[in-house]
């Protein structure tokens, strides 16, 4: 079991709803343990994908009405994950033994979120959801094989938009950033700074006009954040990401975009152009070594445009949070 309690008292996305039907079954790992999402027709259960009895992987049984049918001997668990059945003595009752660890599961902005401890951290909000003059666009699932801890220090750290972007929104032809504002507080950190992108409109970005944007970050759980995007001319885009810790050097990148000024991209194109832009970074972050996020400042060198990822590290570490760390 993860000693993490900060991670494992944390909801963390695991999959979108619509992938689990009533009915069906999903294998999916969290903080290093297996699990089985499934669904008994009224909602989503999760639990450790363990049959007690041999061992078998529950998620390679079926769901029938709402019970789950371990595959091996045919157990019947309830929602509860009790035992409720031995089919080849069914007149003989279930030990009392014979039951499963359950874990906390809930449904929040279309997606679904898990905990295995005690659930002591909310899910961070993501504000303009319910606005409707915003589109509304899911990318991910990313893979990533690297430490989750990596992939969001990642997005904090926008001296990189310059170079491994370069063209898709930034560009190294202006690589300078203006620092603003970083505020911390126990539960998390604000920070705010500028950088020059490129102007969507032009076919060609090499020679493409450049423009000043601001962008406001929002950190209050560890895996999982937002931003806000403000262009000069009143443009308005939001990203909301969410890392899935599957193990310490194996994680999975998910986020929503809301944006209001993008048209000349369709849907379709929108989430190419995100698919692009993730694969600039899979590259460089799988490339970095250790694959682990070190939370010893001595261990890697800090620059002036680092505030924020140094922030990030120094919340990590105040939170006693190890999992994908050294
Ligand atoms: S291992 Fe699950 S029923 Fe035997
Ligand atoms: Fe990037």
């Amino acid at each position: 079991m993860v000693q993490d309690q900060f991670l494992r008292n944390s909801w963390h996305v695991l999959a979108r709803s619509q992938d689990l039907q009533p009915g069906t079954i999903l294998q999916k790992r969290l903080l290093g343990e297996d699990l089985v999402l499934w669904h008994n027709g009224d909602k989503a259960l999760t639990w450790q994908d363990f049959c007690p009895h041999r061992g078998a992987r529950l998620s390679l049984g079926w769901v029938h009405k709402d019970t789950l049918v371990c595959g091996y001997h045919g157990l019947v668990f309830n929602t509860e994950g009790r035992c409720v059945l031995l089919p080849a003595t069914p007149d003989q009752p279930p030990p009392a033994r014979a039951c499963i660890q359950t874990y906390h599961i809930k449904e929040h902005y279309d997606m679904l979120w898990v905990c295995l401890g005690i659930p002591q951290y909310d899910i961070p909000t993501y504000p303009g959801w319910d606005d409707p003059s915003y589109r509304k666009v899911l990318c991910g699932p990313y893979p990533f094989k690297t430490s989750p801890l990596r992939v969001v220090e990642n997005l904090l750290d926008p001296a990189h938009f310059p170079f491994v972007h370069d063209g898709m929104f930034a560009t190294s032809r202006r690589p300078e950033l203006r620092h603003h504002d970083l505020e911390l507080h126990p539960d998390g950190f604000r920070f705010k700074f500028g950088i020059w992108e490129v102007d969507f409109n032009s076919k060609d970005p090499s020679s493409a006009p450049m423009l000043p944007v601001t962008y406001e970050y929002f950190i209050h759980h560890p895996l999982a954040g937002y931003f806000e995007r403000h262009g000069e001319d009143g443009t308005r885009l939001t990203l909301y990401y969410m890392v899935t810790p599957v193990d310490e050097e194996e994680c999975v990148l998910w986020f929503w975009i809301l944006e209001d000024y993008l048209h000349m991209f369709s849907d379709q194109a929108f989430v190419e152009r995100q698919d692009k832009i993730v694969s600039q970074d899979y590259l460089t972050v799988e490339s970095q070594k250790p694959l682990r996020l070190p939370l010893d400042l001595k261990a890697e060198i800090h620059l002036p445009s680092d505030r924020y990822s140094v922030a990030y590290r120094k919340w990590l570490k105040q939170k006693d949070v190890t999992f994908g760390a050294i």
